[in-house]
């Protein structure tokens, strides 16, 4: 059986710590699926990642469908969560719904991340009463990197941690079941993890928070572009593969 939002929301209530991880492809979802992580996410981190792009914002809806249908493929229990990448569910309520439902419809995901407080909540409420779980993210959005000028920790000053406070809780009300934190003051990820009810899930954000989410690529060192602080490198796997690729060479060079 597949891990559902109220299994998700129920680890929080009995104190249990979630991890989430990013997949883009059949093989690592597999893997990640076998461990036994309840949440895999196909973020538009693909967009960096696995494509070559500079940012998420090129990232393309048939791009991230593309990906999603191999990670299910892959993940036989844990829940799929789509990242609706930029510009798909900003313009209108109807784009936001059509798109969602892409993810579940073609995709074959389980639920749709969005980035956005306050100003996406009218949609994610929408999305969610059509039946779509919804997953929010606040904190640094990197859909918006051009807004924010930069990979900053966001909520520093009172009226940032203010409003990231209203932020969660207009997604909780509009039916969220959980919520990423990214680069946010650990302080500041605690008292949001303690003021809502549904699961906050940190990256760069603390141990407060009720989970964890890392790109998959940064925990087994297999992208070294870009190496956030946060992310603690468990395997360097670049070095593992240029030997072996290395080794290989340089055997069928020798005949
Ligand atoms: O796209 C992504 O991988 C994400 C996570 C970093 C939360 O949004």
């Amino acid at each position: 059986m597949r891990i559902t939002i109220n299994q998700i929301k129920e680890m929080k209530r009995k104190g249990e710590k979630i991890t989430m991880l990013t997949a883009y492809d059949y093989t690592t979802a597999k893997l990640v699926d076998e461990v036994g992580v309840p949440l895999i996410l196909v973020g538009d981190s693909l967009g960096m990642v696995v494509l070559g792009y500079e940012s998420t914002i090129p990232v393309s809806i048939d791009e991230m469908l593309h990906h999603t249908k191999a990670v299910v493929r892959g993940a036989k229990r844990a829940m799929v969560v789509g990242d609706m990448p930029f510009m798909t569910y900003h313009v209108s309520t109807e784009d936001a719904l059509r798109n969602a439902a892409r993810f579940i419809q073609e995709g074959g995901a389980q639920a749709v991340k969005l980035e956005g407080g306050v100003t996406v909540a009218e949609k994610v409420k929408r999305v969610v009463e059509c039946g779509i779980p919804v997953m929010g993210h606040i904190g640094l959005t990197p859909q918006s990197i051009y807004q924010l000028g930069g990979h900053r920790v966001q909520g520093k000053s009172q009226e940032a941690a203010a409003r990231m406070v209203e932020d969660a809780l207009a997604l909780e009300k509009a039916g969220a079941f959980a919520i990423v934190l990214e680069t946010v003051p650990a302080q500041l990820a605690t008292l949001i993890t303690q003021r809502i009810s549904i699961p906050a899930i940190g990256i760069g954000a603390g141990a407060g928070c009720d989970g964890q989410v890392q790109v998959v690529n940064d925990i087994l060192g297999s992208f070294t572009d870009f190496v956030p602080k946060h992310a603690k490198q468990y395997a360097k796997l670049t070095e593992t593969i240029r030997d072996a690729v290395t080794e290989y060479h340089n055997e069928v060079k020798d005949r």
